[in-house]
């Protein structure tokens, strides 16, 4: 069928990695409990017994494999060495050069390497490295959109591009639900990689205002206004809210430096100040002016009508999909 599991996981269902800490070892166990791949997220700054402290209550809570994810363009490297140590079944890996190296030294922890790539350029130096499996993110997604490519352009070129060789692709952007499963299966897609839809789960850590607004508002937009100085080109996918709609023209040269500071979080164990125009979402510990804070989402969010628990979304991603597969397709077209 090719629709069922990737990896050794026993479905193609990806729980992307929720910066900076929103993929909590609660939702990474609950997907993992689910039969999915859950991604925990690593700091971005070194800090490896944190770390090992995630992945161990990470532990404590599922004894089903799962991953992590790291931003290559922060601090890692010891960040990867504790991922290493700890031999998850998966290190994800976005936003940075992926060296042959590295997948050397997961390899022979037995951990296995999957790049997020947004482009066909770099689907094809992921290839060349030999890395496991290819995360195809299209513009479509929510959080930080490194490609300019939509979804449905992107994916089957990248399927081409790998051919008959065992490297799955999975599909990432503005997946929400059974209908957009299916569709990135014919595409060529062996799975797919879900992030807003996890974040509007009861598990993740987002605050609850901001798991409230995925469901209240159906639009976002493609912009570069949060986060500017500490992560200078990288664009976002956020929710259009009512203070984005405010301030989407933000002139280019401001950015969240010299801004008022709007609120209070704990994010991986540290103490932080948010600043308006941040690149921080609010999690649960954030206090203050929670509805200026930034809120990444994908396109999808349209489409979420409701807060639920993660392992329902797995289920309803697979009995949907096979429903669909049965009562729409039933081998005609
Ligand atoms: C709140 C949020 C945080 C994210 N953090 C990361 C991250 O740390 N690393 C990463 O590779 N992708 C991250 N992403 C992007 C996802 O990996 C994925 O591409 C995206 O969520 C897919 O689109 P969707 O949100 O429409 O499902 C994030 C997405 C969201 C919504």
């Amino acid at each position: 069928m090719g629709w069922r599991g990737i990896l050794g996981f026993e479905y193609g269902i990806v729980q992307a990695p929720l910066g900076p800490d929103l993929s909590c070892p609660e939702l990474v166990a609950a997907v993992a409990n689910a039969g999915g791949l859950g991604l925990l997220r690593a700091p971005d700054w070194e800090s490896p017994d944190h770390l090992r402290e995630l992945i161990r209550k990470t532990r404590t809570l599922t004894d089903k494999p799962f991953g992590v994810g790291v931003v290559l363009a922060f601090p890692h490297q010891e960040n990867i060495k504790a991922i290493l140590d700890e031999r998850v079944a998966v290190l994800q890996v976005s936003w940075g050069e992926i060296t042959e190296e590295l997948i050397s030294e997961a390899h022979q922890a037995g951990v296995k390497v999957v790049p997020q790539i947004g482009s066909f350029e770099e689907a094809r130096k992921a290839v060349e490295v030999g890395v496991d499996a290819i995360i195809v993110q299209g513009l479509e997604a929510g959080g930080h959109v490194i490609g300019k490519d939509g979804l449905i352009t992107l994916l089957p070129r990248v399927v081409d591009l790998v051919g008959d060789q065992d490297i799955p692709v999975i599909a990432a952007g503005g997946i929400v639900d059974e209908r957009g499963y299916i569709a990135a299966l014919a595409l060529g897609a062996q799975g797919v990689c879900l992030g807003t839809r996890f974040l509007a789960t009861e598990e993740s850590y987002a605050h609850p205002t901001y798991k409230r607004k995925l469901v209240e508002f159906d639009k976002t937009e493609y912009t570069n206004v949060f986060g500017r100085a500490r992560w200078p080109g990288a664009p976002h996918r956020v929710l259009l809210t009512p203070f984005f709609k405010d301030w989407k023209n933000l002139p280019i040269h401001e950015n969240e430096t010299n801004q008022p500071v709007i609120g209070r979080s704990t994010i991986h164990g540290m103490e932080k100040e948010i600043r308006r125009f941040a690149g921080t979402v609010p999690n649960v510990t954030t206090t203050g002016d929670i509805e200026s804070m930034v809120m990444y989402a994908g396109e999808g969010v349209g489409l979420i009508k409701d807060i639920l628990p993660a392992a329902e979304v797995v289920k309803s991603l697979i009995e949907g999909a096979r429903r669909l597969i049965h009562q729409r397709f039933n081998g005609e077209i």
